[in-house]
């Protein structure tokens, strides 16, 4: 994968998103999330690789001071058409390279972004680098499962799916393992 590619591909997606992965299981898995997460008033917070705001339909936004950056001009359009009239602010920008200042933001959302994006450890750097200190990372994503290998039939397909804009074969462990900074998930 590579940013590129993803534009691409995201292009492609951005039409037809929300119907496959703002329903069903997925969008369930949002909101047993963003039940449980609770926000206060006026934090920071920065959703990283927004997408279409599947996120950001979840939580009450009137009183955040909410950041949205995504890669792909299509899937931005769409959450800023949802979002019209917030205060939301919307940017393209590179996950792995963002021109945010450290320590910026109270909470960071990455959700279904370090599978997607070319490197994901980077993101995750990136991710903890504007986090405030005492800040939560808030990540939704579908990893591999936790000390296990990948079935054949997932090995096989991997490369695929990676060309459909995701992998399926990345460890959170392993990627957090590398971080050394605090970060409380
Ligand atoms: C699978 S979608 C997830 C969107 C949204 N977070 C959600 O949960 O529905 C992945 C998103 O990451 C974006 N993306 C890919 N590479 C990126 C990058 N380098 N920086 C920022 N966003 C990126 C894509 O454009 C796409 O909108």
């Amino acid at each position: 994968m590579n940013n590129r590619w993803n534009e691409i591909i995201y292009k492609l997606w951005s039409p037809i998103y929300d119907k496959l992965f703002n329903s069903g299981k997925f969008l369930e898995a949002r909101k047993k999330i963003f039940q449980e997460v609770k926000f206060v008033e006026n934090q920071k917070i920065l959703f990283v690789g927004v997408g279409t705001g599947a996120d950001l339909e979840l939580i009450s936004h009137e009183k955040l001071n909410i950041t949205a950056i995504d890669f792909s001009n299509e899937m931005l359009d769409k959450a800023k058409n949802k979002f019209k009239d917030s205060s939301i602010q919307f940017f393209k920008m590179d996950a792995q390279n963002m021109s945010f200042k450290d320590n910026q933001f109270d909470v960071v959302v990455g959700s279904l972004v370090l599978s997607v994006v070319p490197d994901a450890d980077k993101c995750l750097k990136e991710m903890i680098r504007v986090l405030k200190p005492n800040g939560k990372i808030i990540i939704f994503d579908k990893f591999s499962p936790k000390g296990k290998k990948l079935s054949p039939l997932k090995k096989a397909i991997r490369p695929l799916i990676r060309l459909l804009g995701t992998d399926i074969g990345l460890s959170f462990e392993t990627l957090y393992k590398k971080k050394t900074k605090r970060v409380y998930l």
